[in-house]
């Protein structure tokens, strides 16, 4: 359990830790790429380990140079691969929705396993398409485990339905050991860093606005570094637009325009945000921020940008309801399939520190109020965004604030804690 309280400011540098999405992406294109590559800043977040035992348990090494520094060798992986092999994705979707992209068209039979929360997330999202190329998976009623056989695969032109990154990413994967040009279309743009990464490493992509296709190819090992995750400095931007007097700088921070959804959310609600130093870095685009305090205004959030900042609508919605007005969300009904339903759980704890908010089917209202009273012991549901999100709200109540179970963080961001008392002045 974590008390926090009514910060008097936030002030300081920070340097945000390694991107999660790319973390996972380097290590899974590394393992594809048969050959030695050295991974700079690979994410501690336990989500990204996990990703990492799995590509050892299929043949890669990955030996840890230094702290920040893993050489991985992947010479050897799938050589030794008969038998059933059991893999363990935690609580991470992204791993276990690549990995069964990235396993279908290979020999031998995988069974990815998840947590309690993650075996009742829905898979039918990955199963449906895979199987139109031919792939063999078992399920529990379109949940995990998945067994996975390894099978010879066709081509498909996917048209999702949603705007997914890990559905595409696992398509565009099974589609890089599939003979012809795999397609895959999706409503509105999601995170491209699988395409970016494949493309830095020379793989076969072509991206024509929200439709990427790839020939069967393998990745040239190449090294990386992964950039800052912006959606660990999204906390830190939140807290920096609403906690008074303050004036903060996250260094080295991912700007890839299909992550960027944050910032253009709080430039509309009247933040005071610049963007320092801007510089692109293994295909990513990267800079630094400096975010000052300024009066908030709500705004309506829907559509296109969705899927460009799904996973800080939990955090946007904390400071919107101490934002001047109504703030409106729409168009987010996935967020109920992410760790925790983000919907009513966090509705639920917001109210409990005062909030006014009230929950739609697509996401949620809030009306903003001068303060929050706050003096509440809150759940984050297993769900390390719901823990980050509440303490973030905790920082503009008047009574401190306990969130239960906060070790839930160390999923994606075990540096959270340290690095906000860094800079909060309390
Ligand atoms: C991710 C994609 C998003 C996001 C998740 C990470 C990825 O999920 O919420 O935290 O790395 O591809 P969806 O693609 O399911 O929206």
């Amino acid at each position: 359990m974590v008390t926090v309280q009514k910060a008097k400011k936030l002030k300081g540098e920070i340097v945000i830790p390694p991107d999660k999405s790319i973390s996972h992406r380097s290590a899974m294109l590394g393992l594809l790429s048969g050959g030695k590559m050295e991974i700079r800043n690979f994410s501690a977040g336990q989500d990204c380990k996990n990703t990492l035992e799995i590509v050892k348990k299929l043949g890669a090494k990955a030996e840890f140079k230094s702290e920040k520094l893993i050489l991985l060798d992947s010479s050897d992986a799938f050589r030794d691969v008969d038998g059933q092999i059991t893999l363990d994705c935690g609580n991470s979707g992204t791993s276990m929705r690549l990995f069964s992209g990235l396993l279908a068209p290979k020999i031998g039979k995988f069974e990815l396993l998840g947590d309690q929360s993650l075996s009742k997330r829905p898979m039918k999202r990955i199963i449906e398409p895979l199987q139109s190329m031919g792939a063999i998976i078992e399920h529990n009623d379109y949940k995990a485990p998945l067994k996975i056989t390894g099978n010879e695969l066709n081509a498909i032109n996917y048209e999702s339905k949603i705007a997914s990154a890990q559905v595409k990413s696992c398509i565009l994967l099974a589609g890089l050991g599939t003979e012809g040009i795999t397609s895959f279309s999706e409503p509105y743009i999601s995170r491209d860093h699988t395409e970016r990464m494949l493309k830095y490493m020379g793989a076969g992509i072509i991206c024509e606005g929200t439709t990427t296709r790839v020939a069967k190819s393998r990745p040239e090992p190449k090294n990386i570094t992964i950039c800052g995750d912006i959606s660990s400095a999204a906390f830190f931007l939140a807290a920096g637009a609403i906690v008074p007097d303050s004036d903060i700088i996250i260094k080295n921070t991912g700007l890839n325009p299909t992550r960027t959804g944050i910032i253009d959310i709080l430039q509309k609600m009247g933040a005071n945000l610049e963007i320092l130093d801007e510089r692109t870095d293994c295909g990513e685009d990267v800079g630094d921020i400096r975010i000052k305090s300024s009066s908030l205004k709500g705004t309506t959030i829907e559509g296109a940008i969705i899927p460009r900042l799904i996973d800080e609508i939990p955090v946007i919605a904390a400071i919107a309801a101490v934002a001047e007005g109504e703030t409106v969300i729409k168009d987010a009904s996935d967020l109920r399939n992410k760790e925790a339903d983000r919907i009513s759980c966090l509705v639920s704890e917001l109210k409990k520190l005062g909030a006014d908010i009230e929950e739609t089917a697509d996401g949620m209202i809030i009306r903003g109020q001068k303060s929050l009273q706050g003096g509440a012991e809150v759940e984050c549901y297993h769900d390390h965004r719901l823990a980050m999100s509440l303490y973030v709200a905790g920082l503009m109540c008047e009574k401190s604030v306990k969130i239960n179970e906060f070790q839930w963080v160390d999923i994606s961001f075990p540096e959270f804690l340290p690095l906000m008392t860094s800079i909060a002045v309390f």
